[in-house]
């Protein structure tokens, strides 16, 4: 029961973050490069804000859940006798989740303050840089989440 919530939060949490990346990557974004610089970016500062502040508790949701599954499989087997052994899609999801979390932190607290401080001072170029930076770095942690998705949900043993 206890493990079954850990995912499921799990999995929520993880719906929400690559979700909101997705919807920004491919839609928002997109839709807004015809925008004059000083209301893209202020409109970009806002959803940034708000979507990171969630992805803030999601990221560390993920991490918690994650390990606690880890702890509570690992603590049975050593108990019943058994050893444990980490699954090669597990140590895949812990490793390349937890760096994921880490560039998310960078994202929010390098580059979202660049930005932050960008628009609080109407200086659209540096704005402007910062953005590119974030978009970088979010198609990067898009592609390590959906390649976690992959190795995870097609069940890839060694
Ligand atoms: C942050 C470090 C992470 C750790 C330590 C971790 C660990 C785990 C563990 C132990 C499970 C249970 C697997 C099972 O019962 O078979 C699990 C399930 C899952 N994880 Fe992670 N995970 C992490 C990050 C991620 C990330 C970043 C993603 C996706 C982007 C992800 C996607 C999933 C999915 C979809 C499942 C359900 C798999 C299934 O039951 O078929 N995890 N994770």
């Amino acid at each position: 029961m206890i493990y079954a919530a850990l995912k499921t939060l799990h999995v929520l949490s993880i719906v929400v973050w690559v979700g909101g990346m997705v919807f920004s990557h491919f839609f928002l974004r997109p839709a807004l490069v015809q925008l004059e610089p000083p209301v893209r970016l202020r409109l970009m500062h806002d959803v940034l804000g708000r979507f990171f502040r969630v992805v803030l508790v999601a990221s560390l949701l993920t991490l918690a859940s994650g390990i606690w599954m880890i702890g509570r499989v690992a603590k049975q087997l050593v108990q019943s006798g058994a050893r444990f052994e980490m699954p090669l899609a597990w140590t895949v999801m812990a490793v390349l989740g937890t760096a994921m979390v880490a560039i998310f932190l960078h994202i929010r607290f390098a580059l979202y303050r660049r930005l932050d401080r960008a628009v609080a001072a109407s200086d659209w170029a540096a704005g402007a840089a910062a953005l590119a930076q974030i978009r970088t770095w979010v198609a990067i942690n898009l592609g390590l989440g959906v390649l976690v998705l992959v190795v995870t949900l097609m069940r890839w043993q060694a």
